[in-house]
């Protein structure tokens, strides 16, 4: 195993998880904790789980989280599927004193992007690239050669007069009882509409629904190729690792590109 450790988070709506990273690989050099997200989810409540998490690994050291809503220098700007009282909270602040060690927070779809750039799907790919993760909302990170464009939310773009994530998220199918095909037909109208936008080179596709992408990917007819995730489950803890990584590397004076979140 390489000496090259990190260490992240992935807070999800309904599970927070987090392992020791091999920073050269991409791979969890550690077992996976996870703690199921408290209800409320306020930010006491998830400071107590981070702290436990934290304290699981033993890991004293930086540390990253990512969160599903916007977060711009460490603070939280949209709780879409969290609670509400996170809006305008210093999560780098609250967070670093639960860890005992300085963390460093972004969006959760911007780490699974982060992840699939360097580690996965997206590894060596020039041009416009779109990772989009169905999950509990539908998460949105935008590469234009390999350089990212932080909090693009495109997940709530509007789609017959609804947000997109509220029809076309992983959870939708759950909670809709649809069939698969069903799914994969919204999720084709969805892909279409952000293809017109963005005319991206390559879509890759992650969250929980890139567990089973036989189920649905092929069913979807668009212009853009599109690929499921490398990563799958453990993007955001691999991804929010990395990132955190990148500011510990500019702050020793390495040769690093300033992280796409500072
Ligand atoms: C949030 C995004 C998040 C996505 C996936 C959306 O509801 O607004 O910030 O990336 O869900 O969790």
């Amino acid at each position: 195993m390489s000496e090259h450790l990190g260490f992240g988070i992935d807070i999800g709506g309904t599970g927070m998880k987090g392992a020791i990273v091999d920073l050269d690989t991409g791979e969890l050099a550690s077992d996976r904790y996870r703690i199921p997200t408290p209800h409320p989810s306020t930010p006491e409540a998830m400071c107590d789980v981070v702290a436990q998490i934290v304290a699981h690994h033993g890991w004293t050291e930086q540390l990253g989280v990512c969160f599903p809503g916007i977060v711009r220098r460490g603070v939280v700007h949209s709780a879409a599927n969290v609670d509400k009282t996170w809006i305008d909270v210093d999560a780098n602040a609250i967070f670093s004193e639960a860890a005992g060690a300085p963390v460093k927070m972004l969006n959760d779809a911007d780490a699974a992007g982060i992840a699939e750039m360097h580690y996965g799907a997206g590894r060596g790919c020039d041009g416009v690239v779109l990772v989009l993760t169905f999950g509990t909302g539908i998460g949105s990170a935008l590469f234009t050669d390999g350089v990212m464009v932080p909090n693009t939310e495109f997940g709530h773009l509007e789609l017959d007069g609804h947000d997109a994530e509220r029809k076309a998220a992983a959870i939708a199918r759950d909670r809709e009882d649809l069939s698969w095909k069903h799914w994969a037909r919204r999720v084709e109208k969805y892909l279409r509409h952000v293809e017109m936008l963005l005319s991206p080179d390559l879509i890759i596709a992650g969250g929980g629904a890139s567990k089973h992408p036989d189920k649905w990917l092929p069913r979807i007819d668009i212009d853009t190729e599109i690929v499921p995730a490398g990563l799958a489950n453990n993007a955001g803890i691999v991804g929010a690792a990395a990132h955190a990584d990148q500011f510990r590397r500019r702050a020793e004076g390495l040769n690093a590109p300033p992280p796409p979140t500072s």
